[in-house]
C-alpha cells in the first residue's frame, strides 16, 4: 500500500483514486448532471451500492462520458456493494450481474459486501425482510461463507478488488483468515468527528484501506452538524478554504480515501480543490482532538442492534 495522495495502491496492486464521488440518494437525470459536471471537475472514483437504486443513471452517465472521449474505462474507478438479502448461495454473483446490467458496465473495480448482518435471502422486501416478531429476519451464513462468495465474483472477471464495508475488527480478523483472496479494502464511517484510528491501524496491519463514508458527517442532515464546528471553521479560516475542504484533507491526509457526495456543481468543485494546500502537524493534531466518536449512521432498523454480528457493539 503507498499513496501519493490522487491515488493509493491496494494490496492486490490495483490503484484508487483517494477522493471519490459518492452518490447515495442521487438519482435520475440529477446523477447523470453530477457525473457529468464530476468528470469535468477532475473525479475518477465513483460510490454506488444496489441499495442506492441508482445503477442505470450511473451506467447511462459513464458510459456516455466514455463515448464521447472524456474518459476511458481503464481511467474510471467505480465502486459497488451488495445487500444483505443477497448473502446465500450463488446469490452474491447473481447480484452483482444484475448491477452489471443495469448499468451496462462490463466490470465494477471494487465490490465490497454492504454490512457485515446477513438477512435472510430475499428479493421483495426494499432489502429489509422482517420475521413474525416484527424484526429484521436474520439469515444463518457465517459471513466467512459469505465472503467465499465474494471471491467468486472477482474469480469470475466481474470485478477487480473486492473488500467490505462496516466491518469491525473481529469480523475482518475471520474474513482475512478464512480467504483465499484478501480484501483490499473496509468502507466505513469516518470524518474529524469519528476519526477510526484503531480501525485504520488494525486495516492497515492487515494491508486493507479504509474508506471514509460520510466524510462531511452528512453535510449536517443527521443529529449534529460537523461543518458548523468553531474549531474545524477556525482552521479552515486560516488556510482559506471551506470547513468541507478541511474535513476532506484531513482524511486523505491520513491515507483514507473519502467519498463526499454532492449533487451541486459549486461543491462538487470545492470538494475537489483540496490538493493545493496541507494541514500542519499542529493543526491535525488539533482536528484529531475533535474525535468524539460520534456516528451519523447507526443502522439500526428493526431491531439490528440485537443481531450477533452487529458491528458497532465493538470498539472498533
Ligand atoms: N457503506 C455504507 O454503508 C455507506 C453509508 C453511507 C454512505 N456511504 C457512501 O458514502 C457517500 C458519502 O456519504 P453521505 O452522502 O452520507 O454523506 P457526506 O458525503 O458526508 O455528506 C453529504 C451531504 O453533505 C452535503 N454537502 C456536500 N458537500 C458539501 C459542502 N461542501 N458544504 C456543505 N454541505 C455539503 C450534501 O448535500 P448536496 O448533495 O445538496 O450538496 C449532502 O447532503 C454516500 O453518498 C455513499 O456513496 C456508504
Amino acid at each position: 500500500m503507498s499513496s501519493n495522495l490522487t491515488k493509493i495502491k491496494l494490496s492486490n496492486g490495483n490503484e484508487i483514486p483517494i477522493l471519490g464521488l459518492g452518490t447515495y440518494k442521487a438519482k435520475g437525470g440529477e446523477l447523470i448532471t453530477t457525473i457529468r459536471d464530476a468528470i469535468d471537475i477532475g473525479y475518477r472514483h465513483f460510490d454506488t451500492a444496489d441499495f442506492y437504486e441508482n445503477m442505470e443513471s450511473l451506467g447511462e452517465a459513464i458510459r456516455e462520458v466514455i463515448a464521447n472521449g472524456k474518459v476511458k474505462r481503464d481511467e474510471l474507478f467505480i465502486t459497488t456493494k451488495v445487500w444483505p438479502t443477497y448473502y446465500g448461495e450463488g446469490r452474491v454473483e447473481a447480484s452483482v450481474r444484475k448491477q452489471l446490467k443495469q448499468s451496462g458496465l462490463d466490470y465494477f473495480d471494487l465490490v465490497l459486501l454492504h454490512w457485515p448482518i446477513v438477512f435472510r435471502d430475499d428479493d421483495s422486501s426494499e432489502g429489509f425482510p422482517l420475521g413474525e416478531d416484527g424484526k429484521i429476519a436474520i439469515g444463518t451464513r457465517p459471513l466467512t461463507e459469505v465472503y467465499k462468495e465474494l471471491e467468486k465474483v472477482q474469480i469470475a472477471g466481474l470485478t477487480r478488488s473486492i473488500g467490505v464495508s462496516n466491518f469491525n475488527s473481529s469480523q475482518i480478523d475471520r474474513i482475512v483468515q478464512s480467504a483465499s483472496i484478501q480484501p483490499v479494502m473496509n468502507q466505513v464511517e469516518a470524518h474529524v468527528y469519528l476519526s477510526q484510528k484503531k480501525l485504520q491501524q488494525f486495516c492497515s496491519e492487515r494491508k486493507i484501506v479504509l474508506t471514509a463514508y460520510c466524510p462531511l458527517a452528512a453535510g449536517g442532515n443527521k443529529s449534529f452538524n460537523l461543518l458548523e464546528d468553531k474549531t474545524l471553521n477556525l482552521i479552515a479560516n486560516n488556510y482559506k478554504k471551506s470547513a468541507a475542504q478541511i474535513a476532506i484533507r484531513y482524511l486523505i491526509q491520513r491515507g483514507l480515501v473519502a467519498i463526499p457526495k454532492s449533487i451541486r456543481k459549486e461543491r462538487l468543485e470545492s470538494n475537489f480543490n483540496v490538493f493545493d494546500f496541507e494541514i500542519t502537524n499542529e493543526d491535525m493534531e488539533t482536528l484529531k482532538s475533535l474525535d468524539y466518536g460520534k456516528r451519523a449512521v447507526w443502522f439500526d432498523f428493526f431491531g439490528t442492534k440485537d443481531a450477533e454480528e452487529y458491528p458497532f457493539k465493538a470498539e472498533f
